[in-house]
């Protein structure tokens, strides 16, 4: 068993690693607290690689493997997971969805400008009545012939007002239940679709989180993905991947975290020596390394699965359950240890804090990753 990177691998990590340090850090407490979308850094990030990295060059992305994408997301993800959150659903979710399922023709009208983050994708599953049930669709695509007719309400859409492209999950055949789901192409500027009110968030407040609405949305024939009948699959595909990508989100949280109250407790003093020399303070920095270590070792095995084309859904799922909660756990331990300090904006900790409570919700809430989990141990 190999556990060293290659250098490429190291080269894409420190690469992300300094653009979060230059690019991102300043100005992450003002987005925050203002709730604005880092767009400029967006694009940058698009234009050094970030926002296709697992895309196949011929589409214009970075041909990386998922190792390299989970230790930029980690990157990325220490420093600002409002802006890691776009860059994790562009990669996992809206670019390798269409180069996995997509035509030629979807793929040259679209993949080659998401994978450069010309244009910025969303996923569109949950509804107001179907989160975790998303076989529960009502948003309805009827069969027109040509075309689809799409109605319905899409609900916390991250990349809802900046993205330009989005695939939507919507029920074609009732009778059918999940085997009589779509996913379709939908275009921003299409007659109908309106993009509609802004969450005021928790964490990832710089994240662009929106409800849709589609009224009689005409979606011709040709942008469907797949066959008739497979976006509910195409979902549940295409969500496996994107778990990885939340875990290694997750991971990025609480090593953000865990690196900030380490260097803390070197520098506060209390009782006469740095809070590092108290057992107390430095018995949880011991148990936030091993955690988040464990949770490191669980991502890097998914991500290796999915490059070596093996089965990830249960090491994506159990990566998505441990590295979550190690981020939940390990944000409130760093908030403690920087004690008062902690609890004001400077100091990072509380966002960070903040920030890891969505990532045991979205993409599938830590109950949805044992479902999925405790299926394939009957296997
Ligand atoms: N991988 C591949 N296929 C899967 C799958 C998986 N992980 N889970 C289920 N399926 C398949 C099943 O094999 C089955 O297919 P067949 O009929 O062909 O055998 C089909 O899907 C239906 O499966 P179930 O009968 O098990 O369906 P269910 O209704 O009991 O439960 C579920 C399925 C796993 C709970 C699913 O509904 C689920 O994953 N829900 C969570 C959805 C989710 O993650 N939402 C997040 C929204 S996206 C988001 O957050 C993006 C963002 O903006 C950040």
């Amino acid at each position: 068993m190999n556990f060293e990177l290659t250098e490429e691998q190291i080269a894409v990590r420190d690469a992300a690693r300094d653009f979060a340090q230059t690019e991102l850090l300043p100005g992450v407490i003002e987005r925050d607290d203002k709730q604005s979308f880092p767009a400029e850094q967006i694009k940058k990030m698009g234009e050094l690689g970030f926002m296709g990295m697992m895309v196949d060059p011929k589409y214009n992305g970075g041909g990386m493997d998922t190792i390299s994408y989970a230790l930029a997301m980690e990157e990325i993800s220490k420093i600002d997971a409002s802006a890691s959150v776009c860059m994790s659903v562009n990669n996992s979710l809206v670019c390798w969805g269409l180069e996995k399922y997509g035509t030629e023709e979807q793929k040259q009208k679209y993949l080659t400008k998401l994978a450069t983050g010309e244009i910025i994708g969303a996923f569109c599953l949950s509804e107001p009545e179907a989160g975790s049930d998303a076989t529960s669709q009502r948003t309805t695509a009827e069969d027109k012939g040509d075309h689809y007719l799409v109605n319905g309400t899409k609900n916390w859409i991250t990349n809802g007002s900046t993205a330009s492209v989005y695939l939507v999950i919507a029920q074609t055949d009732p009778e059918k239940k999940h085997k009589g789901i779509n996913a379709l192409i939908v275009e921003k500027d299409m007659d109908g679709f309106i993009v509609g009110k802004k969450e005021d968030k928790l964490g990832i407040r710089g994240s662009d989180t929106h409800s849709l609405m589609f009224t009689d949305v005409k979606v011709p024939k040709e942008n469907r993905i797949g066959d008739d009948g497979f976006g509910f699959t195409f979902a549940m595909n295409t969500l496996n991947g994107g778990r990885v990508g939340i875990a290694s989100q997750a991971l990025g949280i609480a090593s953000g975290a865990y690196e900030l109250a380490l260097k803390y407790s070197q520098e506060r003093k209390a009782f006469g020596k740095e809070i590092f020399q108290h057992q107390a303070i430095a018995f949880k920095l011991a148990d936030m390394a091993t955690e988040i270590e464990a949770a490191r070792m669980l991502v890097m095995k998914a991500a290796y699965l999915k490059d070596a084309k093996k089965d990830f859904s249960q090491a994506g799922a159990m990566a998505k359950l441990y590295a979550s909660k190690v981020a939940m756990d390990t944000t409130v331990e760093a908030v403690q240890i920087h004690g008062g300090y902690g609890f004001v904006k400077e100091y990072h900790v509380e966002r960070l804090m903040r920030d890891a409570k969505i990532t045991q919700i979205y993409e599938g809430t830590s109950e949805i990753q044992k479902i999925v989990i405790s299926r394939t141990l009957l296997k």
